[in-house]
């Protein structure tokens, strides 16, 4: 988890600067405890480990962010030295399928900061469109930032599925 958060590449485009050791442990410690999505606001959070060598390489998300709304979000981060190889978008497939599949979410998005060019390469080749930009509405370390928010529905999803 240090790894993964310790450089500034890696934390660019996130809302927190480069994590501590003792940091990167706390994380670690919250994220085992996320296991199943049973209640609004629960995340599945699952490390993304190299078949072949056992490396854990990223870490990945889904959380339910609103029943009434039945809808939930992705997160990734892969580390720099195995970035382009696919890794991001093979692991937020599956997250994908546990949020429509099994969940039976109606809507998951993806938000990010605009210049995050590999993160919206990612959620576009899992079939999300970009929704909205957000202009300069959120203020991060030291700068007015823009988000774009991208978003795939249930029916789409199967629909890719079929195709
Ligand atoms: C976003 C991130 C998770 C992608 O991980 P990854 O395993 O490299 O992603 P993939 O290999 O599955 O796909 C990356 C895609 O982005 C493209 N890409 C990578 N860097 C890019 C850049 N600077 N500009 C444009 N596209 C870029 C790749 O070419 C690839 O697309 P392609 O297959 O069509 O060529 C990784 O860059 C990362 O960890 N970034 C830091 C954390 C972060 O910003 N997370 C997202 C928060 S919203």
């Amino acid at each position: 988890m240090h790894a993964l958060h310790a450089s500034e590449e890696s934390v660019r485009y996130l809302y927190w600067e480069p994590l501590s050791p003792e940091a990167a442990r706390e994380r670690v410690e919250q994220r085992l405890g996320r296991r199943s999505i049973a209640e609004e606001g629960d995340s599945l959070a699952l490390a993304v480990e190299l078949a072949a060598t056992g490396e854990v390489v990223g870490d990945v998300a889904l959380t339910w962010t609103s029943r009434q709304h039945s809808r939930g979000e992705l997160s990734f981060i892969i580390h720099p030295d195995h970035h382009g190889r696919g890794y991001a978008t093979e692991a937020a497939r599956l997250l994908l399928r546990v949020a429509f599949a099994d969940l039976g979410l109606h809507r998951v998005i993806g938000r990010l900061e605009a210049r995050n060019a590999a993160s919206a390469r990612v959620l576009e080749r899992l079939g999300l469109r970009q929704e909205a930009q957000l202009v300069e509405n959120e203020w991060v370390k030291g700068r007015w930032d823009s988000e774009i928010v991208y978003a795939i529905l249930d029916r789409e999803w199967r629909a890719l599925q079929e195709g």
